[in-house]
């Protein structure tokens, strides 16, 4: 694979010689060149940059240069290489697609990256008009690494390179590990460890230690879900909860779903609301929580972990439950379903997803339920739980818990 680097600071790249990217280079794996764009210019203060249109802070990169270095490496093409005469440009900056794993795959497949590096606030808009026009719409590419901001594309370029260049057979040893890491399938990768087996009073996970290999398989298939659903619940793909011919989407709730669901909850437990005249009533609290205490609850660092449920062609939220870790105790709540639709079917999906995932240090799990309710109990028989008469709870209401598998095997 060639790749090219047009930048104003060709030092920048030097880590490029680095490493397993500087010996796929020795090895005639990647042929990697760095150009100065100033080598463009033709002033004495080799100038790159000028005043914006429209007036505003900073500088932008002036379109001359780039279209001589753009022609200038595309000319030599055809006769330095004999080989592809029409790179992928890719033009790194906070304003484009985002840069994923399934990006770098689609890159690592083609012959030749072309990278253009801006500095300031950027680069003349028709430099990419005019290399699209060169090159075709398709191979010009915008790809930001995410939502901040770096003074220019070099350090960018760094981090795309190495994570598109391991990709090309033959670069990193091992094609393997490529299997296994983080992304390659849509998760995050299960934590690792290695010898000794106790440091500092930790040990590692015993099953780690067993031989077991198809135990050891799932244990990482597991704590990656359980990693993933914490950290990047954005990642997970939607399990389909079926419901009389009809399938919906559950996924892991995140603060952008806070508004739909809060008001969903709200309408909920309106008729709670209506029947209680003092609001500070357990029973009314989910009806008078604000916004913001309720976005809180989906953030990343909350104890709950809550489930939405979604109907798949309008993408509307119909359904929630939420459940938390307390001792040894898996605690579902906000058990509820769209006021409009029949609930039954829908209330037994949540429920038996927010047993299926309960975390895996509990032994039991438990909701609150009015004690008047006794439609809602016979769905929560119906779903394992039993009443627990010993358990103190509010009045008007019963505690019933339904045991987990001790190992968590099955969830
Ligand atoms: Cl690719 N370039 C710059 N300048 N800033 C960024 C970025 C790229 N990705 C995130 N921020």
């Amino acid at each position: 694979m060639r790749i090219d680097v047009v930048t104003i600071f060709p030092d920048y790249l030097a880590p490029l010689d680095l490493s397993l990217i500087g010996t796929a280079r020795r090895d005639g794996l990647l042929d990697v060149r760095v150009t100065d764009l100033r080598d463009f210019t033709h002033d004495r203060h080799r100038t790159v940059d000028d005043t914006p249109y429209g007036g505003g802070a900073g500088m932008v990169m002036k379109p001359e240069p780039w279209g001589e270095a753009l022609a200038d490496l595309l000319d030599g093409a055809d006769s330095s290489t004999g080989r592809a005469a029409a790179p992928v440009l890719i033009v790194p900056g906070p304003a484009g697609e985002r840069f994923t794993h399934a990006v770098a795959r689609q890159l690592a497949v083609e012959e030749w990256l072309l990278f253009a590096c801006g500095r300031y606030e950027g680069i003349d808009e028709r430099v990419r008009d005019h290399a699209r026009e060169l090159l075709g719409a398709d191979r010009v590419r915008e790809l930001s690494l995410g939502d901040y901001v770096l003074n220019g594309g070099e350090a960018a370029v760094l981090a795309m390179v190495e994570a598109i260049a391991r990709l090309v057979p033959g670069v990193i040893g091992n094609d393997a590990s490529l299997l296994e890491e983080s992304h390659s399938d849509g998760l995050l990768e299960y934590p690792v460890f290695t010898k000794p087996a106790r440091w500092r009073g930790h040990e590692v996970p015993p099953v780690l230690l067993s031989g077991d290999h198809e135990a050891i398989a799932l244990w990482r298939r597991e704590e990656s879900r359980r990693r993933t659903a914490a950290r990047r619940p954005d990642l997970l793909p939607a399990e389909q909860a079926r419901v009389s011919g009809d399938s919906f989407a559950l996924t892991i709730a995140v603060p952008a779903d806070a508004g739909e669901l809060w008001t969903l909850t709200r309408a909920c437990w309106f008729p709670e609301v209506a029947d209680h005249v003092n609001h500070a009533d357990r029973a009314v609290r989910p009806a008078v929580e604000t916004l913001d205490q309720f976005r809180d609850t989906l953030a990343s660092g909350s104890p709950w972990r809550t489930w939405v449920l979604r109907e798949p062609t309008s993408g509307r939220v119909v359904g929630s439950v939420r459940g938390r870790l307390v001792g040894e105790v898996w605690e579902i709540g906000r058990l509820l379903v769209a006021p409009d639709l029949p609930s039954q079917g829908l209330r037994s999906a949540l429920l038996a997803r927010a047993v299926a995932h309960a975390d895996r240090g509990a032994r039991h799990a438990r909701l609150v339920s009015e004690a008047q309710d006794a439609r809602h109990h016979r769905a929560y028989k119906r779903a394992g739980f039993r009443v627990r008469r010993d358990v103190p709870s509010a009045p008007g209401t019963i505690v019933m818990e339904c045991p987990l598998p001790a190992d968590g095997s099955s969830r």
